[in-house]
Protein backbone atom coordinates (compact mmCIF):
# COMPACT_ATOMS: atom_id res chain seq x y z
CA UNK A 1 0.00 0.00 0.00
CA UNK A 2 0.95 3.63 -0.75
CA UNK A 3 1.36 6.08 2.33
CA UNK A 4 1.71 9.45 1.31
CA UNK A 5 2.72 12.20 4.68
CA UNK A 6 5.53 14.67 4.83
CA UNK A 7 8.61 13.38 6.37
CA UNK A 8 11.00 16.05 7.85
CA UNK A 9 9.52 18.73 5.65
CA UNK A 10 9.57 16.52 2.57
CA UNK A 11 7.15 15.08 0.57
CA UNK A 12 7.26 11.08 0.60
CA UNK A 13 5.28 8.06 -0.41
CA UNK A 14 6.07 4.51 1.19
CA UNK A 15 5.16 1.45 -0.49
CA UNK A 16 4.57 -0.63 3.04
CA UNK A 17 1.89 -2.74 4.54
CA UNK A 18 -0.54 -0.76 7.36
CA UNK A 19 0.89 -2.52 9.92
CA UNK A 20 4.65 -1.63 9.54
CA UNK A 21 5.53 0.34 12.48
CA UNK A 22 6.82 4.17 11.92
CA UNK A 23 9.91 3.10 13.87
CA UNK A 24 10.90 0.16 11.62
CA UNK A 25 10.34 1.80 8.49
CA UNK A 26 12.34 4.98 9.91
CA UNK A 27 15.40 2.82 10.60
CA UNK A 28 15.52 -0.38 7.78
CA UNK A 29 13.25 1.16 4.60
CA UNK A 30 14.59 5.22 5.29
CA UNK A 31 17.74 4.47 6.77
CA UNK A 32 17.17 7.24 9.57
CA UNK A 33 18.76 5.43 12.41
CA UNK A 34 18.21 8.61 14.99
CA UNK A 35 15.24 7.53 16.08
CA UNK A 36 16.10 4.60 18.53
CA UNK A 37 14.59 1.71 19.82
CA UNK A 38 15.15 0.78 23.55
CA UNK A 39 11.65 -1.38 24.67
CA UNK A 40 9.36 -1.39 21.28
CA UNK A 41 6.64 -1.38 23.69
CA UNK A 42 5.78 2.13 24.40
CA UNK A 43 7.72 2.39 27.51
CA UNK A 44 11.06 4.21 27.26
CA UNK A 45 10.37 6.97 24.52
CA UNK A 46 13.85 6.16 23.16
CA UNK A 47 11.84 6.30 19.73
CA UNK A 48 9.45 9.49 20.16
CA UNK A 49 8.82 11.38 16.81
CA UNK A 50 6.99 14.87 16.67
CA UNK A 51 3.22 14.18 14.16
CA UNK A 52 1.20 17.19 12.97
CA UNK A 53 -1.66 17.01 12.10
CA UNK A 54 -5.19 18.98 12.33
CA UNK A 55 -5.03 19.12 15.71
CA UNK A 56 -1.80 20.34 16.11
CA UNK A 57 1.75 18.80 16.85
CA UNK A 58 2.18 16.16 19.15
CA UNK A 59 5.12 13.56 20.55
CA UNK A 60 4.07 10.18 20.15
CA UNK A 61 6.11 6.59 20.37
CA UNK A 62 7.00 5.55 17.02
CA UNK A 63 7.45 1.91 17.91
CA UNK A 64 4.06 1.34 18.39
CA UNK A 65 2.75 3.55 15.40
CA UNK A 66 1.71 1.74 12.38
CA UNK A 67 2.37 3.44 9.25
CA UNK A 68 -1.61 2.98 8.53
CA UNK A 69 -1.85 5.91 11.01
CA UNK A 70 0.14 8.52 9.33
CA UNK A 71 -1.43 9.66 5.62
CA UNK A 72 -1.64 12.87 4.96
CA UNK A 73 -0.03 13.98 8.48
CA UNK A 74 3.72 15.36 9.08
CA UNK A 75 6.38 13.10 10.71
CA UNK A 76 9.41 14.91 12.12
CA UNK A 77 12.28 12.94 13.00
CA UNK A 78 15.56 13.95 15.40
CA UNK A 79 17.10 14.22 11.98
CA UNK A 80 14.45 17.09 11.36
CA UNK A 81 14.76 18.79 14.43
CA UNK A 82 18.31 20.83 13.82
CA UNK A 83 17.70 23.38 11.26
CA UNK A 84 19.12 25.41 8.75
CA UNK A 85 20.25 28.05 11.41
CA UNK A 86 21.84 25.31 13.19
CA UNK A 87 21.01 23.37 16.25
CA UNK A 88 17.19 23.97 17.63
CA UNK A 89 17.17 25.71 20.89
CA UNK A 90 17.00 22.57 23.29
CA UNK A 91 19.53 20.67 21.45
CA UNK A 92 22.24 23.67 22.26
CA UNK A 93 20.81 23.59 25.65
CA UNK A 94 21.89 20.12 25.90
CA UNK A 95 24.99 20.45 25.05
CA UNK A 96 25.45 23.30 27.44
CA UNK A 97 23.68 21.76 30.49
CA UNK A 98 25.51 18.00 29.88
CA UNK A 99 21.92 16.55 29.36
CA UNK A 100 23.53 13.29 27.85
CA UNK A 101 26.21 10.49 28.39
CA UNK A 102 25.66 7.71 26.30
CA UNK A 103 23.70 9.81 23.91
CA UNK A 104 21.05 6.55 23.54
CA UNK A 105 18.00 8.35 24.89
CA UNK A 106 18.72 11.31 23.80
CA UNK A 107 16.92 11.63 20.15
CA UNK A 108 13.75 10.46 22.23
CA UNK A 109 14.46 13.61 24.54
CA UNK A 110 15.12 16.21 22.01
CA UNK A 111 12.26 15.60 20.18
CA UNK A 112 9.88 15.14 23.09
CA UNK A 113 11.70 18.73 24.36
CA UNK A 114 11.36 20.21 20.88
CA UNK A 115 7.92 19.22 20.67
CA UNK A 116 6.99 20.96 24.15
CA UNK A 117 8.96 23.70 23.42
CA UNK A 118 7.45 24.07 20.18
CA UNK A 119 3.51 24.11 22.19
CA UNK A 120 4.68 26.16 24.78
CA UNK A 121 4.72 23.83 27.38
CA UNK A 122 6.65 24.19 30.53
CA UNK A 123 5.66 21.79 32.45
CA UNK A 124 9.01 19.58 32.05
CA UNK A 125 9.00 16.94 34.38
CA UNK A 126 4.99 15.77 32.71
CA UNK A 127 6.34 16.17 29.41
CA UNK A 128 9.61 14.40 29.54
CA UNK A 129 8.05 11.71 32.42
CA UNK A 130 7.67 9.50 29.38
CA UNK A 131 11.72 9.82 28.35
CA UNK A 132 13.62 7.57 30.08
CA UNK A 133 17.32 7.73 31.04
CA UNK A 134 19.80 5.44 32.52
CA UNK A 135 22.94 7.25 32.66
CA UNK A 136 22.33 11.24 33.03
CA UNK A 137 19.85 11.50 35.17
CA UNK A 138 17.13 13.74 34.82
CA UNK A 139 17.82 16.62 36.26
CA UNK A 140 20.34 18.06 33.33
CA UNK A 141 17.85 17.29 30.99
CA UNK A 142 14.92 19.42 32.78
CA UNK A 143 17.79 22.07 33.21
CA UNK A 144 17.79 22.54 29.49
CA UNK A 145 14.48 22.27 28.96
CA UNK A 146 14.12 25.21 31.20
CA UNK A 147 16.78 26.48 29.90
CA UNK A 148 15.81 26.74 25.88
CA UNK A 149 11.75 27.62 27.18
CA UNK A 150 11.99 31.31 26.14
CA UNK A 151 13.92 30.43 22.90
CA UNK A 152 12.08 31.63 19.73
CA UNK A 153 10.19 28.12 17.72
CA UNK A 154 12.51 28.01 14.88
CA UNK A 155 10.39 28.01 11.41
CA UNK A 156 11.15 24.85 10.41
CA UNK A 157 9.26 23.24 13.21
CA UNK A 158 6.16 24.42 12.13
CA UNK A 159 5.01 21.24 9.84
CA UNK A 160 1.17 21.75 8.24
CA UNK A 161 -0.21 18.29 7.63
CA UNK A 162 -1.26 18.07 3.96
CA UNK A 163 -4.26 15.73 5.06
CA UNK A 164 -5.44 12.85 3.04
CA UNK A 165 -6.11 9.53 3.66
CA UNK A 166 -6.26 6.17 3.57
CA UNK A 167 -8.82 3.72 2.23
CA UNK A 168 -8.13 1.50 5.63
CA UNK A 169 -9.62 4.55 7.89
CA UNK A 170 -13.32 4.88 7.58
CA UNK A 171 -14.33 8.79 7.67
CA UNK A 172 -16.90 8.07 10.09
CA UNK A 173 -18.91 5.54 12.02
CA UNK A 174 -21.44 4.40 8.86
CA UNK A 175 -18.36 3.55 7.26
CA UNK A 176 -16.85 2.03 9.65
CA UNK A 177 -20.21 -0.14 10.71
CA UNK A 178 -20.25 -1.29 7.08
CA UNK A 179 -16.60 -2.61 7.09
CA UNK A 180 -16.88 -4.32 10.06
CA UNK A 181 -19.69 -5.83 8.99
CA UNK A 182 -18.39 -7.47 6.21
CA UNK A 183 -15.20 -7.99 8.42
CA UNK A 184 -16.02 -9.74 11.51
CA UNK A 185 -13.31 -11.17 11.77
CA UNK A 186 -10.83 -7.58 11.70
CA UNK A 187 -8.86 -5.55 13.75
CA UNK A 188 -9.89 -2.63 14.80
CA UNK A 189 -7.03 0.02 15.60
CA UNK A 190 -7.62 2.89 17.71
CA UNK A 191 -4.73 4.88 19.09
CA UNK A 192 -2.42 0.94 19.00
CA UNK A 193 -1.26 1.32 22.50
CA UNK A 194 -2.59 -1.69 22.74
CA UNK A 195 -2.69 -3.59 19.41
CA UNK A 196 0.99 -2.16 18.64
CA UNK A 197 1.98 -4.57 21.09
CA UNK A 198 0.84 -7.80 19.37
CA UNK A 199 2.93 -7.18 16.76
CA UNK A 200 6.33 -5.82 17.76
CA UNK A 201 5.63 -8.17 20.65
CA UNK A 202 4.34 -11.58 20.04
CA UNK A 203 4.46 -10.94 15.67
CA UNK A 204 0.65 -11.33 15.11
CA UNK A 205 -0.53 -11.29 12.01
CA UNK A 206 -3.11 -8.83 12.09
CA UNK A 207 -5.04 -9.78 9.44
CA UNK A 208 -7.60 -6.99 7.77
CA UNK A 209 -7.47 -3.94 9.95
CA UNK A 210 -9.35 -0.89 10.09
CA UNK A 211 -7.49 2.51 11.32
CA UNK A 212 -10.08 4.48 13.24
CA UNK A 213 -8.28 7.90 13.48
CA UNK A 214 -10.07 9.35 11.06
CA UNK A 215 -13.57 8.61 12.06
CA UNK A 216 -14.45 11.96 12.54
CA UNK A 217 -17.61 11.29 14.65
CA UNK A 218 -15.96 9.16 16.44
CA UNK A 219 -13.29 11.94 17.53
CA UNK A 220 -15.76 14.11 19.49
CA UNK A 221 -16.15 15.46 22.84
CA UNK A 222 -19.67 17.26 23.36
CA UNK A 223 -20.80 18.63 26.66
CA UNK A 224 -24.47 19.37 27.81
CA UNK A 225 -25.43 21.15 31.06
CA UNK A 226 -25.66 17.67 32.77
CA UNK A 227 -23.57 15.42 30.04
CA UNK A 228 -19.89 15.10 29.18
CA UNK A 229 -19.78 12.89 25.78
CA UNK A 230 -16.69 11.43 24.54
CA UNK A 231 -16.55 9.64 21.28
CA UNK A 232 -14.16 6.37 21.10
CA UNK A 233 -11.69 7.68 19.38
CA UNK A 234 -11.09 10.25 21.79
CA UNK A 235 -7.54 10.47 22.96
CA UNK A 236 -6.42 10.37 26.70
CA UNK A 237 -4.63 13.63 26.21
CA UNK A 238 -8.37 15.20 25.17
CA UNK A 239 -10.00 13.55 27.59
CA UNK A 240 -7.75 15.00 30.67
CA UNK A 241 -8.36 18.35 28.66
CA UNK A 242 -11.71 18.13 29.23
CA UNK A 243 -12.47 16.72 32.89
CA UNK A 244 -9.62 18.89 34.35
CA UNK A 245 -12.31 21.49 35.63
CA UNK A 246 -14.86 19.28 35.95
CA UNK A 247 -13.52 16.13 37.78
CA UNK A 248 -9.87 17.38 38.90
CA UNK A 249 -9.19 13.54 41.13
CA UNK A 250 -10.05 12.16 37.58
CA UNK A 251 -7.73 13.94 35.85
CA UNK A 252 -5.00 13.87 38.65
CA UNK A 253 -4.93 9.75 37.45
CA UNK A 254 -5.25 10.49 33.80
CA UNK A 255 -2.12 12.63 34.10
CA UNK A 256 -0.08 9.59 35.61
CA UNK A 257 -1.45 7.25 32.70
CA UNK A 258 1.05 6.01 30.59
CA UNK A 259 2.97 9.11 29.31
CA UNK A 260 2.24 11.77 27.16
CA UNK A 261 3.53 10.13 24.30
CA UNK A 262 0.99 7.39 25.24
CA UNK A 263 -1.71 9.77 25.96
CA UNK A 264 -1.46 11.49 22.71
CA UNK A 265 -2.43 8.01 21.09
CA UNK A 266 -4.42 5.84 23.54
CA UNK A 267 -8.10 6.56 23.29
CA UNK A 268 -11.05 6.11 25.85
CA UNK A 269 -12.76 3.55 23.30
CA UNK A 270 -10.07 1.30 23.39
CA UNK A 271 -9.18 1.42 26.88
CA UNK A 272 -12.82 0.01 27.46
CA UNK A 273 -12.97 -2.17 24.41
CA UNK A 274 -9.97 -4.07 25.34
CA UNK A 275 -11.65 -5.36 28.49
CA UNK A 276 -8.42 -5.08 30.86
CA UNK A 277 -9.17 -5.80 34.27
CA UNK A 278 -6.50 -3.16 35.10
CA UNK A 279 -7.66 -0.59 32.42
CA UNK A 280 -7.81 2.92 34.38
CA UNK A 281 -10.72 4.16 32.74
CA UNK A 282 -13.62 1.73 33.74
CA UNK A 283 -12.95 1.96 37.37
CA UNK A 284 -13.28 6.09 37.58
CA UNK A 285 -16.54 5.91 34.63
CA UNK A 286 -18.06 3.00 36.28
CA UNK A 287 -18.21 4.87 39.51
CA UNK A 288 -20.01 8.38 37.83
CA UNK A 289 -22.34 5.49 35.96
CA UNK A 290 -21.27 6.02 32.40
CA UNK A 291 -23.14 4.47 29.91
CA UNK A 292 -21.51 2.97 26.69
CA UNK A 293 -22.48 3.20 23.31
CA UNK A 294 -22.57 0.10 21.04
CA UNK A 295 -23.01 -0.15 17.08
CA UNK A 296 -23.36 -2.86 14.89
CA UNK A 297 -24.23 -2.57 11.32
CA UNK A 298 -27.19 0.01 11.63
CA UNK A 299 -28.37 -1.06 15.70
CA UNK A 300 -27.36 0.99 18.66
CA UNK A 301 -27.60 0.49 21.91
CA UNK A 302 -26.48 1.22 25.48
CA UNK A 303 -25.76 -0.04 28.27
CA UNK A 304 -24.62 0.70 31.82
CA UNK A 305 -20.37 0.37 31.26
CA UNK A 306 -20.54 -2.19 34.61
CA UNK A 307 -22.62 -4.98 32.56
CA UNK A 308 -20.14 -4.66 29.38
CA UNK A 309 -17.48 -6.26 31.85
CA UNK A 310 -18.79 -9.96 31.09
CA UNK A 311 -15.34 -12.25 32.40
CA UNK A 312 -11.91 -11.79 32.14
CA UNK A 313 -11.38 -11.58 28.75
CA UNK A 314 -14.86 -12.01 27.81
CA UNK A 315 -16.79 -8.29 27.11
CA UNK A 316 -20.66 -8.35 25.94
CA UNK A 317 -19.94 -7.00 22.21
CA UNK A 318 -20.92 -9.09 19.39
CA UNK A 319 -18.83 -9.69 16.56
CA UNK A 320 -18.96 -6.39 13.82
CA UNK A 321 -20.43 -4.56 16.88
CA UNK A 322 -17.68 -1.59 18.03
CA UNK A 323 -17.77 1.03 20.84
CA UNK A 324 -18.74 4.43 19.46
CA UNK A 325 -18.44 6.33 22.74
CA UNK A 326 -19.44 6.91 26.62
CA UNK A 327 -21.62 9.39 28.09
CA UNK A 328 -20.69 10.73 31.62
CA UNK A 329 -22.80 13.28 34.21
CA UNK A 330 -21.56 16.15 35.39
CA UNK A 331 -21.45 17.81 38.76
CA UNK A 332 -20.54 14.67 40.98
CA UNK A 333 -18.64 17.00 42.99
CA UNK A 334 -17.74 13.59 45.48
CA UNK A 335 -16.20 11.65 42.86
CA UNK A 336 -12.77 10.79 43.16
CA UNK A 337 -10.23 8.21 41.40
CA UNK A 338 -7.20 6.41 42.82
CA UNK A 339 -4.06 4.74 40.91
CA UNK A 340 -2.16 2.77 42.93
CA UNK A 341 1.36 1.80 41.07
CA UNK A 342 5.04 0.70 41.83
CA UNK A 343 6.28 4.15 39.98
CA UNK A 344 4.18 7.08 40.00
CA UNK A 345 4.64 8.10 36.31
CA UNK A 346 4.02 5.68 33.26
CA UNK A 347 3.30 2.47 35.24
CA UNK A 348 -0.06 0.34 34.98
CA UNK A 349 -2.14 0.13 37.98
CA UNK A 350 -1.53 -2.49 40.92
CA UNK A 351 -5.21 -1.59 41.82
CA UNK A 352 -7.01 1.78 40.65
CA UNK A 353 -9.98 2.69 42.72
CA UNK A 354 -13.18 5.20 41.65
CA UNK A 355 -15.72 6.59 44.16
CA UNK A 356 -19.17 8.49 44.11
CA UNK A 357 -20.83 8.19 47.46
CA UNK A 358 -23.85 10.52 47.61
CA UNK A 359 -24.47 11.58 51.48
CA UNK A 360 -27.70 13.86 52.46
CA UNK A 361 -28.15 14.78 55.96
CA UNK A 362 -24.72 12.75 57.44
CA UNK A 363 -26.14 9.60 55.68
CA UNK A 364 -25.03 7.80 52.75
CA UNK A 365 -27.92 7.87 50.41
CA UNK A 366 -26.31 5.80 47.43
CA UNK A 367 -22.62 4.68 46.66
CA UNK A 368 -20.94 3.94 43.17
CA UNK A 369 -17.46 2.22 44.00
CA UNK A 370 -15.41 0.18 41.32
CA UNK A 371 -11.76 -1.18 41.22
CA UNK A 372 -9.78 -2.00 38.75
CA UNK A 373 -6.99 -4.81 39.21
CA UNK A 374 -9.07 -6.38 41.97
CA UNK A 375 -10.80 -8.82 39.92
CA UNK A 376 -10.67 -10.54 36.18
CA UNK A 377 -13.05 -7.30 34.88
CA UNK A 378 -13.14 -4.06 36.48
CA UNK A 379 -16.05 -4.20 38.89
CA UNK A 380 -18.30 -2.61 40.84
CA UNK A 381 -17.80 -3.47 44.95
CA UNK A 382 -21.40 -4.22 45.48
CA UNK A 383 -21.28 -6.12 49.13
CA UNK A 384 -18.87 -2.24 50.42
CA UNK A 385 -21.80 -0.29 48.55
CA UNK A 386 -24.76 -1.91 50.54
CA UNK A 387 -22.58 -2.09 53.74
CA UNK A 388 -22.46 2.13 53.74
CA UNK A 389 -26.24 2.68 52.08
CA UNK A 390 -28.26 4.46 55.26
CA UNK A 391 -25.34 4.38 57.53
CA UNK A 392 -24.25 8.05 58.91
CA UNK A 393 -21.09 9.04 56.94
CA UNK A 394 -18.40 8.40 59.53
CA UNK A 395 -15.11 6.59 60.36
CA UNK A 396 -17.20 3.78 62.43
CA UNK A 397 -19.44 3.31 59.13
CA UNK A 398 -16.15 3.05 57.01
CA UNK A 399 -14.44 0.76 59.06
CA UNK A 400 -17.18 -1.54 59.65
CA UNK A 401 -17.62 -1.53 56.19
CA UNK A 402 -14.28 -2.52 55.36
CA UNK A 403 -14.96 -6.52 55.81
CA UNK A 404 -17.35 -6.20 53.06
CA UNK A 405 -14.21 -6.14 50.67
CA UNK A 406 -13.27 -9.79 51.36
CA UNK A 407 -16.62 -10.61 49.92
CA UNK A 408 -16.39 -8.32 46.89
CA UNK A 409 -13.15 -9.46 45.59
CA UNK A 410 -10.53 -12.11 45.53
CA UNK A 411 -7.76 -10.68 44.20
CA UNK A 412 -4.94 -12.71 42.34
CA UNK A 413 -1.48 -11.76 43.79
CA UNK A 414 1.26 -10.93 41.04
CA UNK A 415 4.50 -9.21 40.12
CA UNK A 416 3.03 -5.38 40.37
CA UNK A 417 0.85 -6.46 44.28
CA UNK A 418 0.14 -9.94 46.29
CA UNK A 419 -3.14 -10.67 46.78
CA UNK A 420 -3.25 -9.46 50.34
CA UNK A 421 -1.65 -6.00 49.86
CA UNK A 422 -4.45 -5.72 46.56
CA UNK A 423 -6.93 -6.53 49.48
CA UNK A 424 -5.64 -3.83 52.08
CA UNK A 425 -4.86 -1.14 49.35
CA UNK A 426 -8.28 -1.27 48.31
CA UNK A 427 -9.68 -1.11 52.07
CA UNK A 428 -7.18 2.26 52.51
CA UNK A 429 -8.69 3.87 49.34
CA UNK A 430 -12.15 3.63 51.00
CA UNK A 431 -10.55 4.88 53.96
CA UNK A 432 -8.88 7.68 51.86
CA UNK A 433 -11.77 8.77 50.27
CA UNK A 434 -13.46 9.56 53.83
CA UNK A 435 -10.77 11.26 54.69
CA UNK A 436 -10.50 13.19 51.66
CA UNK A 437 -14.20 14.46 51.55
CA UNK A 438 -14.22 14.96 55.31
CA UNK A 439 -11.12 16.86 55.95
CA UNK A 440 -10.27 18.71 52.55
CA UNK A 441 -8.51 16.27 49.82
CA UNK A 442 -4.73 15.08 50.56
CA UNK A 443 -1.98 15.26 47.94
CA UNK A 444 -0.39 12.21 48.88
CA UNK A 445 2.62 12.82 46.35
CA UNK A 446 5.77 13.70 47.89
CA UNK A 447 7.96 16.10 45.83
CA UNK A 448 11.43 17.12 47.09
CA UNK A 449 12.06 20.59 47.10
C1 LIG B 1 3.67 2.29 27.76
C2 LIG B 1 2.22 2.08 28.00
C3 LIG B 1 1.65 2.58 29.16
C4 LIG B 1 0.30 2.36 29.42
N1 LIG B 1 -0.22 2.86 30.57
C5 LIG B 1 -1.53 2.67 30.83
C6 LIG B 1 -2.09 3.18 32.02
O1 LIG B 1 -1.42 3.83 32.83
N2 LIG B 1 -3.40 2.91 32.26
C7 LIG B 1 -4.17 2.20 31.38
O2 LIG B 1 -5.35 2.00 31.64
N3 LIG B 1 -3.66 1.71 30.24
C8 LIG B 1 -2.37 1.93 29.96
N4 LIG B 1 -1.83 1.42 28.82
C9 LIG B 1 -2.68 0.58 27.94
C10 LIG B 1 -3.28 1.32 26.74
O3 LIG B 1 -2.67 2.56 26.54
C11 LIG B 1 -4.75 1.59 26.92
O4 LIG B 1 -5.48 0.43 27.13
C12 LIG B 1 -5.31 2.37 25.73
O5 LIG B 1 -6.30 3.25 26.18
C13 LIG B 1 -5.84 1.54 24.60
O6 LIG B 1 -6.35 2.42 23.63
P1 LIG B 1 -5.85 2.41 22.11
O7 LIG B 1 -6.64 3.43 21.41
O8 LIG B 1 -4.40 2.52 22.03
O9 LIG B 1 -6.32 0.94 21.71
P2 LIG B 1 -5.81 -0.01 20.56
O10 LIG B 1 -4.50 -0.58 20.92
O11 LIG B 1 -5.93 0.63 19.24
O12 LIG B 1 -6.96 -1.14 20.69
C14 LIG B 1 -7.13 -1.88 21.88
C15 LIG B 1 -8.23 -2.93 21.67
O13 LIG B 1 -9.50 -2.30 21.56
C16 LIG B 1 -10.08 -2.54 20.28
N5 LIG B 1 -10.74 -1.30 19.92
C17 LIG B 1 -10.18 -0.08 19.82
N6 LIG B 1 -11.14 0.85 19.60
C18 LIG B 1 -12.31 0.16 19.53
C19 LIG B 1 -13.68 0.56 19.35
N7 LIG B 1 -14.04 1.82 19.17
N8 LIG B 1 -14.63 -0.41 19.38
C20 LIG B 1 -14.29 -1.72 19.57
N9 LIG B 1 -13.03 -2.14 19.74
C21 LIG B 1 -12.06 -1.20 19.74
C22 LIG B 1 -8.93 -2.97 19.40
O14 LIG B 1 -9.38 -3.78 18.32
C23 LIG B 1 -8.09 -3.75 20.40
O15 LIG B 1 -8.67 -5.02 20.62
C24 LIG B 1 -0.50 1.64 28.50
C25 LIG B 1 0.07 1.17 27.32
C26 LIG B 1 1.41 1.38 27.06
C27 LIG B 1 2.00 0.87 25.79
S1 LIG C 1 11.34 1.99 21.84
FE1 LIG C 1 10.78 2.37 23.91
S2 LIG C 1 9.02 3.63 23.65
FE2 LIG C 1 9.51 3.02 21.67
S1 LIG D 1 22.35 9.37 28.28
FE1 LIG D 1 22.54 7.23 28.44
S2 LIG D 1 20.48 6.54 28.60
FE2 LIG D 1 20.36 8.67 28.74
Amino acid sequence: MDITFLLNGETVTARTAPTVTLLDWLRTDRGLCGTKEGCNEGDCGACTVMVTDDRGAQSLNACILFMGQLAGKAVRTVEGIAGPEGLHPVQQAMVDHHGSQCGFCTPGFVVSMATAHLNGRVDHDDQLAGNLCRCTGYAPIVRAAQAAAEAPVPKHMRDVAPGGGTPLAPRDADALAAWYLDHPDGTLIAGATDVGLWVTKQFRDLGDVAFLHACADLQEVSVTEDTMHFGAGVTMTRVLEAVAGEYPSYAAMIRRYGSVQVRNAATIGGNIANGSPIGDNPPALIALGAVLHLRRGDVVRDLALEDFFLAYGKQDRQPGEFVTGVTIPRGRAAHRVYKLSKRFDQDISAVCGGFDVTVTGGVVQAARIAFGGMAGVPKRAGAVEAALVGQPWTDETVMAALPAFAQDFEPLGDMRASAAYRLAAAQNMLRRYHADLSGGDVDVRRVSA
